[in-house]
């Protein structure tokens, strides 16, 4: 028998669910202020977090940043035409921190600029909500948490899936037990693609500074394919699926580890055995991770996607009392209970338009921790803690071996290439922020 449980009673029956839906309406201090709010990164999901931090009444948009200028003009205009003030525009996100003076950041770059922009922005006094992954090399993000420490700065990481009220009740489910104990965790996205072709590179276009866009990552010749939104498969700017996708997923690992235990072993394979275009990100992959405890795996392919499988992706939680599946559209959380004469539990997704996600929550959330003075649900040191699950995964694939890890000390164990490799040389005039 399958029960699902729908809105109104899965508000009521949920108790944790209906503590963190009416987070946000329970303020400690009043919001009589609004926080002067800058954007950098104007493209797909900088600006869904800007509309969400618009909607919510918490924020003024004073200023935005981009390096392509058909971004930043469309984003002015979007804005301009929610609130009615033209925000500040800037070229270089130096002259938005010194010249704009925001309070909060949010950074929507590609990922290799997420570390420098999140830095930068702390030292100049401001929160900061950065997007996932925290970064590129592993030790970016210990770099991140220190300098969100050393500032007493709210940096909170845009895992939104740590709100989405059906991921808190699965979560909340196998924390408390109800799942007997878990020996195992299986975090799969598996999507269609199939080999692509080529596409040649080209001179950039004029409304786009490609030497700012490439950053302190290798100015590599511009290819239509990386921006926007296609850096996610070039290994030199972003870590593939596993670092784009898979962080949310390894986001639920670490939650279910406590935020605290990490992995002793972690060994990847894959390869690009379908793919023919001109990315050079794995479209397949596994990686195992053996915890204390238990052991998780990943696994994606970008290809055969089909529904020859009942979930399409998330994550599976296999314990001794039963199966919980956690997915995203058309899943939500579904626990499969060992025992036959049980019933299945499912809890269908609670998510936002445009583009399935959980930000208004996200945001109340953070603003909720600045004018509390506490951190946030997505901290940056779990963010990192998240992030540095992709990223193992990521080093074990290119070094083609195993590793053992000390967490304690961010270090592989007896393995010095590896170590070489948890970060790297920035293109100058830009340094690596070294730990
Ligand atoms: N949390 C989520 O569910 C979620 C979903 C989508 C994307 N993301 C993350 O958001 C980030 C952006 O992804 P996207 O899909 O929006 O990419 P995008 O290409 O649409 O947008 C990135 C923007 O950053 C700009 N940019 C690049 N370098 C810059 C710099 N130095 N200064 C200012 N602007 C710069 C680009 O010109 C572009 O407009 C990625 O890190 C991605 O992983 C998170």
């Amino acid at each position: 028998m399958n029960t699902t449980l729908q809105r109104r009673n899965f508000v009521k029956s949920a108790a944790g669910v209906t503590a963190l839906l009416a987070a946000p309406a329970v303020m400690t201090q009043p919001r009589d202020k609004k926080f002067r709010v800058a954007t950098v990164g104007t493209g797909w999901w900088g600006m869904n977090i800007t509309r969400c931090a618009i909607q919510s009444g918490d924020a003024d948009l004073v200023a935005i940043c981009d390096v392509d200028k058909r971004h930043l003009q469309a984003a002015a205009e979007e804005i301009t035409g929610m609130t009615g003030k033209k925000p500040q525009m800037w070229l270089d996100f130096r002259d938005l921190l010194e010249k704009s003076k925001p309070e909060i950041v949010i950074i929507g770059t590609p990922d290799h600029w997420h570390p420098l922009i999140t830095i930068a922005a702390c030292n100049a006094g401001a929160h900061v909500y950065v997007e996932k992954p925290v970064g590129h090399t592993l030790l970016e993000g210990r770099a991140m948490v220190n300098a969100a420490r050393a500032n007493d700065r709210v940096v909170q990481v845009g895992t939104h899936r740590r709100v989405s009220p059906h991921n808190v009740w699965g979560m909340d489910f196998v924390r408390s037990g109800k799942l007997g104990k878990v020996g195992m965790i299986r975090a799969f996205v598996h999507s269609g693609g199939g080999a692509g072709q080529p596409i040649p590179d080209e001179e950039p276009p004029e409304y786009l500074d490609w030497d700012m866009w490439c950053g302190p990552a290798p100015l590599c010749p511009y290819n239509p394919r990386m921006h926007p939104k296609g850096f996610r498969s070039f290994l030199n700017y972003a870590n593939g699926t596993l670092g784009d996708w898979g962080i949310h997923w390894m986001d639920h690992i670490t939650w279910f580890a406590g935020d605290n235990q990490t992995p002793k072993r972690i060994s990847s394979m894959g390869g690009r055995h379908i793919k023919r275009d001109n990315t050079d990100a794995p479209d397949t992959q596994t990686v195992q991770f053996e915890f204390d405890g238990f052991t998780a795996v990943w696994e994606h392919r970008q290809y055969a996607a089909n529904n020859a499988e009942k979930h399409p992706l998330g994550i599976y939680f296999y314990g001794t009392e039963g199966t919980l599946h956690i997915g995203w559209v058309g899943d939500g959380t579904t626990f499969y209970p060992a025992n036959k004469n049980r019933e299945i539990i499912n809890v269908p997704p609670q998510l936002h338009e445009p583009d399935q996600q959980n930000i208004p929550e996200l945001w109340a959330n953070f603003t909720d921790s600045i004018r509390n003075q506490r951190r946030s649900v997505s901290d940056i040191e779990i963010g990192h803690r998240s992030t540095s699950l992709s990223m193992l995964g990521m080093l074990s694939y290119k070094l083609g071996r195993g590793i053992e890890w000390d967490g304690e000390k961010e270090r592989v164990i007896g393995d010095e290439e590896a170590n070489q490799m948890l970060r790297r040389e920035y293109r100058a005039p830009w340094t690596y922020p070294e730990v």
